[in-house]
Protein backbone atom coordinates (compact mmCIF):
# COMPACT_ATOMS: atom_id res chain seq x y z
CA UNK A 1 0.00 0.00 0.00
CA UNK A 2 1.43 3.28 -0.86
CA UNK A 3 2.34 5.72 1.90
CA UNK A 4 0.39 8.69 2.26
CA UNK A 5 2.39 11.67 0.96
CA UNK A 6 5.06 13.38 3.08
CA UNK A 7 3.51 16.31 4.61
CA UNK A 8 5.05 19.69 3.47
CA UNK A 9 8.13 20.53 5.27
CA UNK A 10 7.53 23.88 7.42
CA UNK A 11 10.69 26.46 6.12
CA UNK A 12 12.52 27.02 8.71
CA UNK A 13 11.28 29.96 11.49
CA UNK A 14 14.43 31.53 10.19
CA UNK A 15 13.82 32.00 6.82
CA UNK A 16 10.83 34.15 7.59
CA UNK A 17 12.42 36.57 10.30
CA UNK A 18 15.91 36.39 7.90
CA UNK A 19 14.62 37.20 4.29
CA UNK A 20 17.53 37.61 1.73
CA UNK A 21 17.12 41.47 1.05
CA UNK A 22 19.46 44.06 0.08
CA UNK A 23 21.27 45.23 -2.82
CA UNK A 24 23.75 42.14 -3.23
CA UNK A 25 21.40 39.61 -3.44
CA UNK A 26 18.29 42.41 -4.43
CA UNK A 27 15.15 41.14 -3.29
CA UNK A 28 13.40 39.72 -0.78
CA UNK A 29 12.09 36.15 -0.97
CA UNK A 30 10.20 36.34 2.48
CA UNK A 31 7.86 38.45 1.58
CA UNK A 32 7.16 37.86 -1.83
CA UNK A 33 6.97 41.40 -3.09
CA UNK A 34 9.95 41.29 -6.16
CA UNK A 35 7.61 40.18 -8.49
CA UNK A 36 8.44 39.15 -11.41
CA UNK A 37 11.34 41.67 -13.55
CA UNK A 38 9.45 44.07 -15.35
CA UNK A 39 12.64 45.03 -17.94
CA UNK A 40 11.98 49.34 -17.57
CA UNK A 41 12.76 48.65 -13.72
CA UNK A 42 16.38 46.91 -14.52
CA UNK A 43 19.13 49.49 -14.14
CA UNK A 44 22.59 50.23 -13.35
CA UNK A 45 22.88 50.92 -10.17
CA UNK A 46 19.96 51.71 -7.45
CA UNK A 47 17.67 48.68 -9.11
CA UNK A 48 14.08 48.23 -8.19
CA UNK A 49 14.03 45.05 -10.29
CA UNK A 50 15.47 41.24 -8.75
CA UNK A 51 19.03 40.94 -9.56
CA UNK A 52 19.26 37.21 -9.94
CA UNK A 53 16.73 37.20 -12.66
CA UNK A 54 19.10 37.53 -16.37
CA UNK A 55 16.18 37.50 -18.31
CA UNK A 56 15.00 39.52 -20.14
CA UNK A 57 17.49 41.44 -21.32
CA UNK A 58 18.17 45.02 -21.45
CA UNK A 59 21.37 45.83 -21.99
CA UNK A 60 22.79 43.56 -24.76
CA UNK A 61 26.05 45.06 -25.03
CA UNK A 62 26.64 43.44 -21.71
CA UNK A 63 25.46 40.12 -22.99
CA UNK A 64 27.47 40.23 -25.67
CA UNK A 65 30.36 41.12 -24.21
CA UNK A 66 30.06 38.48 -21.84
CA UNK A 67 30.10 36.57 -24.97
CA UNK A 68 33.21 37.66 -26.68
CA UNK A 69 35.20 37.34 -23.73
CA UNK A 70 33.95 33.59 -23.91
CA UNK A 71 35.05 33.27 -27.10
CA UNK A 72 38.55 34.62 -26.50
CA UNK A 73 39.44 31.81 -23.22
CA UNK A 74 43.32 31.57 -23.50
CA UNK A 75 45.65 30.38 -20.92
CA UNK A 76 49.19 31.26 -20.73
CA UNK A 77 50.81 27.89 -20.32
CA UNK A 78 49.62 27.48 -23.74
CA UNK A 79 52.16 29.68 -25.23
CA UNK A 80 55.95 28.08 -25.66
CA UNK A 81 58.30 30.69 -23.52
CA UNK A 82 61.68 28.63 -24.62
CA UNK A 83 62.88 31.08 -27.06
CA UNK A 84 62.52 33.77 -24.47
CA UNK A 85 64.50 31.74 -21.48
CA UNK A 86 67.35 31.68 -24.69
CA UNK A 87 66.97 35.01 -24.87
CA UNK A 88 67.04 36.34 -21.42
CA UNK A 89 69.54 34.10 -20.10
CA UNK A 90 71.81 35.00 -23.29
CA UNK A 91 75.05 36.84 -22.28
CA UNK A 92 75.92 37.23 -26.38
CA UNK A 93 76.34 40.94 -26.62
CA UNK A 94 75.17 41.11 -30.35
CA UNK A 95 72.14 38.80 -30.02
CA UNK A 96 70.87 39.06 -26.43
CA UNK A 97 69.40 42.00 -24.83
CA UNK A 98 70.40 45.27 -23.99
CA UNK A 99 70.81 46.48 -20.32
CA UNK A 100 67.77 49.06 -21.27
CA UNK A 101 65.39 46.08 -22.47
CA UNK A 102 65.89 44.45 -19.69
CA UNK A 103 65.20 46.92 -17.16
CA UNK A 104 62.18 47.86 -19.00
CA UNK A 105 61.26 44.31 -19.06
CA UNK A 106 61.41 44.06 -15.56
CA UNK A 107 59.60 47.01 -14.52
CA UNK A 108 57.01 46.60 -17.19
CA UNK A 109 56.41 42.71 -15.42
CA UNK A 110 56.62 44.60 -12.06
CA UNK A 111 53.40 46.65 -12.63
CA UNK A 112 51.49 44.19 -14.38
CA UNK A 113 52.43 41.46 -11.50
CA UNK A 114 50.00 43.35 -8.70
CA UNK A 115 47.91 45.41 -11.03
CA UNK A 116 46.05 42.28 -12.64
CA UNK A 117 45.08 41.61 -8.85
CA UNK A 118 44.28 45.89 -8.26
CA UNK A 119 41.69 45.29 -10.98
CA UNK A 120 40.52 41.80 -9.63
CA UNK A 121 39.89 43.01 -6.27
CA UNK A 122 38.20 46.23 -7.25
CA UNK A 123 35.25 43.89 -9.52
CA UNK A 124 34.76 41.72 -6.78
CA UNK A 125 35.19 43.69 -3.63
CA UNK A 126 34.11 47.11 -4.80
CA UNK A 127 31.54 47.18 -8.24
CA UNK A 128 29.95 43.79 -8.15
CA UNK A 129 28.29 44.52 -5.50
CA UNK A 130 27.03 48.10 -6.34
CA UNK A 131 26.33 47.41 -10.12
CA UNK A 132 22.64 45.99 -9.43
CA UNK A 133 22.23 44.40 -13.22
CA UNK A 134 22.44 40.77 -13.60
CA UNK A 135 23.75 40.99 -17.25
CA UNK A 136 26.49 43.89 -16.18
CA UNK A 137 27.22 41.20 -13.11
CA UNK A 138 27.18 38.25 -15.45
CA UNK A 139 30.06 39.81 -17.93
CA UNK A 140 32.07 41.11 -14.16
CA UNK A 141 32.12 37.16 -13.24
CA UNK A 142 33.87 36.59 -16.90
CA UNK A 143 36.47 39.60 -16.30
CA UNK A 144 36.96 38.60 -12.72
CA UNK A 145 38.33 34.90 -13.90
CA UNK A 146 40.03 36.74 -16.87
CA UNK A 147 42.04 38.59 -14.62
CA UNK A 148 43.11 35.72 -12.67
CA UNK A 149 44.25 34.00 -16.22
CA UNK A 150 46.72 37.49 -16.81
CA UNK A 151 48.09 37.27 -12.56
CA UNK A 152 48.35 33.62 -13.75
CA UNK A 153 50.25 34.92 -17.09
CA UNK A 154 52.79 36.61 -14.57
CA UNK A 155 53.13 33.90 -12.24
CA UNK A 156 54.43 31.46 -15.48
CA UNK A 157 56.43 34.44 -16.75
CA UNK A 158 58.26 35.28 -13.42
CA UNK A 159 59.09 31.24 -12.81
CA UNK A 160 59.82 30.65 -16.59
CA UNK A 161 62.48 33.37 -16.98
CA UNK A 162 63.43 32.48 -13.01
CA UNK A 163 63.20 35.84 -11.88
CA UNK A 164 62.94 36.64 -8.33
CA UNK A 165 59.56 36.72 -7.50
CA UNK A 166 60.05 38.79 -4.41
CA UNK A 167 61.60 41.47 -6.45
CA UNK A 168 58.67 41.39 -9.17
CA UNK A 169 55.65 41.40 -6.97
CA UNK A 170 56.98 43.90 -4.61
CA UNK A 171 57.59 46.18 -7.05
CA UNK A 172 54.71 48.18 -6.39
CA UNK A 173 55.58 48.92 -3.03
CA UNK A 174 59.46 49.50 -3.95
CA UNK A 175 59.46 51.25 -7.34
CA UNK A 176 58.44 54.81 -6.59
CA UNK A 177 56.80 55.40 -10.26
CA UNK A 178 54.64 52.36 -9.68
CA UNK A 179 53.70 53.01 -6.38
CA UNK A 180 52.36 56.21 -6.75
CA UNK A 181 49.88 54.81 -9.87
CA UNK A 182 48.75 52.06 -7.51
CA UNK A 183 48.09 53.90 -4.54
CA UNK A 184 46.28 57.14 -7.03
CA UNK A 185 44.00 53.83 -7.79
CA UNK A 186 43.81 52.25 -4.48
CA UNK A 187 41.92 55.56 -2.88
CA UNK A 188 39.13 55.08 -4.83
CA UNK A 189 38.46 51.09 -4.71
CA UNK A 190 38.78 51.30 -0.43
CA UNK A 191 36.01 54.25 -0.31
CA UNK A 192 33.73 51.17 -1.99
CA UNK A 193 35.40 48.46 -0.10
CA UNK A 194 34.08 50.09 3.05
CA UNK A 195 30.95 47.23 3.67
CA UNK A 196 28.92 50.21 5.00
CA UNK A 197 29.56 52.05 1.57
CA UNK A 198 26.20 52.07 -0.84
CA UNK A 199 24.66 53.74 -3.64
CA UNK A 200 21.46 55.92 -3.32
CA UNK A 201 22.95 59.25 -2.99
CA UNK A 202 24.30 61.33 -5.39
CA UNK A 203 27.34 61.97 -3.13
CA UNK A 204 27.70 57.87 -3.02
CA UNK A 205 26.52 57.46 -6.84
CA UNK A 206 29.44 59.55 -8.03
CA UNK A 207 31.92 57.74 -5.85
CA UNK A 208 30.97 54.65 -7.66
CA UNK A 209 31.85 56.74 -11.05
CA UNK A 210 34.67 58.05 -9.61
CA UNK A 211 36.30 54.18 -9.33
CA UNK A 212 34.59 53.34 -12.56
CA UNK A 213 36.61 55.83 -14.10
CA UNK A 214 39.75 55.05 -11.61
CA UNK A 215 39.66 51.31 -12.84
CA UNK A 216 38.36 50.84 -16.13
CA UNK A 217 39.25 54.23 -17.94
CA UNK A 218 42.58 54.85 -15.75
CA UNK A 219 43.96 51.49 -15.28
CA UNK A 220 42.79 49.15 -17.84
CA UNK A 221 42.18 51.93 -20.13
CA UNK A 222 45.73 54.11 -20.18
CA UNK A 223 48.10 52.63 -17.79
CA UNK A 224 48.17 48.91 -19.30
CA UNK A 225 48.63 50.94 -22.81
CA UNK A 226 52.33 51.82 -22.31
CA UNK A 227 53.33 48.53 -21.07
CA UNK A 228 51.39 46.75 -24.09
CA UNK A 229 53.04 49.41 -26.64
CA UNK A 230 56.95 48.22 -24.65
CA UNK A 231 56.87 44.67 -25.05
CA UNK A 232 54.55 44.43 -28.22
CA UNK A 233 57.31 46.77 -29.45
CA UNK A 234 60.01 43.91 -28.58
CA UNK A 235 58.09 41.11 -30.14
CA UNK A 236 57.72 43.46 -33.43
CA UNK A 237 61.79 42.49 -33.73
CA UNK A 238 61.58 39.61 -32.78
CA UNK A 239 62.59 39.21 -28.85
CA UNK A 240 60.73 37.54 -25.96
CA UNK A 241 57.90 36.70 -28.36
CA UNK A 242 56.47 34.38 -25.79
CA UNK A 243 55.66 37.24 -23.50
CA UNK A 244 54.45 39.34 -26.25
CA UNK A 245 52.12 36.97 -27.33
CA UNK A 246 50.78 36.46 -23.94
CA UNK A 247 50.64 40.14 -24.39
CA UNK A 248 48.58 39.93 -27.33
CA UNK A 249 46.12 38.32 -25.99
CA UNK A 250 45.46 40.08 -22.68
CA UNK A 251 45.44 43.58 -24.67
CA UNK A 252 42.49 41.96 -26.30
CA UNK A 253 40.91 40.72 -23.21
CA UNK A 254 41.67 44.43 -21.50
CA UNK A 255 39.87 46.13 -24.78
CA UNK A 256 36.63 44.31 -23.97
CA UNK A 257 36.98 45.25 -20.20
CA UNK A 258 37.37 48.68 -21.17
CA UNK A 259 34.84 49.00 -23.08
CA UNK A 260 32.52 47.51 -21.05
CA UNK A 261 33.77 50.16 -18.69
CA UNK A 262 33.10 52.82 -20.55
CA UNK A 263 29.51 51.57 -21.58
CA UNK A 264 28.78 51.18 -17.78
CA UNK A 265 29.83 54.85 -17.41
CA UNK A 266 27.66 56.13 -20.01
CA UNK A 267 24.67 53.94 -19.44
CA UNK A 268 25.29 55.43 -15.72
CA UNK A 269 25.17 58.77 -16.84
CA UNK A 270 22.33 58.25 -19.36
CA UNK A 271 19.80 56.87 -16.38
CA UNK A 272 21.08 59.48 -13.89
CA UNK A 273 22.02 62.83 -15.47
CA UNK A 274 21.60 64.89 -12.47
CA UNK A 275 25.21 62.98 -11.21
CA UNK A 276 26.93 64.51 -14.55
CA UNK A 277 27.47 67.71 -13.78
CA UNK A 278 29.71 70.44 -15.01
CA UNK A 279 32.09 69.98 -11.55
CA UNK A 280 31.74 66.61 -11.61
CA UNK A 281 33.00 66.41 -15.51
CA UNK A 282 35.72 68.73 -14.31
CA UNK A 283 36.59 66.67 -11.88
CA UNK A 284 36.98 63.47 -13.91
CA UNK A 285 39.23 65.42 -16.85
CA UNK A 286 41.29 66.10 -13.57
CA UNK A 287 41.68 62.51 -12.84
CA UNK A 288 42.66 61.66 -16.08
CA UNK A 289 45.26 64.33 -16.23
CA UNK A 290 46.66 63.29 -13.77
CA UNK A 291 46.81 59.80 -14.31
CA UNK A 292 48.32 60.80 -17.65
CA UNK A 293 51.19 62.54 -15.53
CA UNK A 294 51.77 59.46 -13.43
CA UNK A 295 52.22 57.00 -16.62
CA UNK A 296 54.81 59.26 -18.17
CA UNK A 297 56.67 58.90 -14.78
CA UNK A 298 56.45 55.33 -15.22
CA UNK A 299 57.72 55.57 -18.89
CA UNK A 300 60.86 57.92 -17.90
CA UNK A 301 61.03 55.17 -15.34
CA UNK A 302 61.00 52.12 -17.63
CA UNK A 303 62.89 53.64 -20.02
CA UNK A 304 65.36 55.73 -18.76
CA UNK A 305 68.04 55.85 -21.46
CA UNK A 306 65.62 54.47 -24.40
CA UNK A 307 65.72 51.79 -26.41
CA UNK A 308 65.72 50.09 -30.35
CA UNK A 309 62.66 51.49 -31.58
CA UNK A 310 60.67 53.42 -28.88
CA UNK A 311 61.45 56.13 -26.19
CA UNK A 312 60.34 57.50 -23.02
CA UNK A 313 59.16 60.49 -25.35
CA UNK A 314 57.12 58.42 -27.70
CA UNK A 315 55.30 56.91 -24.77
CA UNK A 316 54.48 59.96 -23.36
CA UNK A 317 53.23 61.23 -26.79
CA UNK A 318 51.29 57.69 -26.79
CA UNK A 319 49.63 58.48 -23.30
CA UNK A 320 48.32 61.79 -23.80
CA UNK A 321 46.72 60.15 -27.60
CA UNK A 322 45.32 57.83 -25.17
CA UNK A 323 44.39 59.86 -22.96
CA UNK A 324 42.34 62.26 -25.79
CA UNK A 325 40.71 58.90 -26.76
CA UNK A 326 39.38 58.23 -23.34
CA UNK A 327 38.07 61.20 -22.57
CA UNK A 328 36.09 60.69 -26.06
CA UNK A 329 34.81 57.98 -25.25
CA UNK A 330 33.21 58.95 -21.76
CA UNK A 331 31.89 62.42 -23.63
CA UNK A 332 34.07 65.32 -22.34
CA UNK A 333 36.81 66.93 -24.56
CA UNK A 334 40.42 66.08 -25.42
CA UNK A 335 43.02 66.95 -22.62
CA UNK A 336 45.80 67.22 -25.23
CA UNK A 337 44.31 68.41 -28.44
CA UNK A 338 46.16 67.90 -32.27
CA UNK A 339 47.98 64.45 -30.78
CA UNK A 340 49.28 62.18 -33.42
CA UNK A 341 49.41 58.77 -32.21
CA UNK A 342 53.01 58.09 -32.62
CA UNK A 343 52.55 53.87 -32.53
CA UNK A 344 50.03 53.20 -35.40
CA UNK A 345 51.30 49.88 -35.50
CA UNK A 346 49.53 49.30 -31.83
CA UNK A 347 45.87 48.71 -33.80
CA UNK A 348 46.97 46.36 -35.52
CA UNK A 349 48.11 44.33 -32.56
CA UNK A 350 44.84 44.66 -31.60
CA UNK A 351 43.53 42.99 -34.17
CA UNK A 352 44.56 39.11 -33.97
CA UNK A 353 42.72 38.32 -37.08
CA UNK A 354 45.52 40.05 -39.00
CA UNK A 355 48.54 39.27 -37.58
CA UNK A 356 47.46 35.86 -36.57
CA UNK A 357 51.27 34.28 -37.25
CA UNK A 358 52.90 37.66 -36.72
CA UNK A 359 55.26 35.97 -34.25
CA UNK A 360 55.26 32.38 -35.94
CA UNK A 361 54.21 30.60 -32.88
CA UNK A 362 50.97 29.15 -31.94
CA UNK A 363 47.57 29.55 -33.75
CA UNK A 364 45.21 30.90 -31.80
CA UNK A 365 42.87 28.36 -31.28
CA UNK A 366 40.04 29.34 -28.90
CA UNK A 367 39.26 32.43 -30.75
CA UNK A 368 35.32 31.41 -32.73
CA UNK A 369 34.79 34.35 -34.33
CA UNK A 370 32.01 35.93 -32.49
CA UNK A 371 32.62 39.50 -34.41
CA UNK A 372 34.77 41.41 -32.19
CA UNK A 373 34.62 45.13 -33.08
CA UNK A 374 37.68 46.79 -32.10
FE1 LIG B 1 43.82 42.14 -16.81
FE1 LIG C 1 41.22 43.95 -17.19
Amino acid sequence: MPSPPAAPVAPPAQAASAPITGTVVGVDLGTGTAGRVDVSQKAMINARADVNQLLPLKYTWAWEKYLAGCNNHWMPTEVSMQADIALWKSTDPATGLTDAERTMIKRNLGFFATAESLVANNIVLAVYRQLTNPECRQYLLRQAFEEAVHTHTFQYICTSLGLEAGELFNMYREVPSITEKDAWALQYTRTLEDPAFRTGTPEADQAFLRDLVAFYVVFEGMWFYTGFAQILSLGRRNKMVGIAEQYQYILRDESIHLNFGIDVINQIKIENPHLWTAEFQAEVRGMLAKACELEIAYGRDTLPTGMLGLTAAQCEQYMYFITNRRCAQIGLPALYPDTENPFPWMSEMMDLKKEKNFFETRVIEYRTGSGLEW
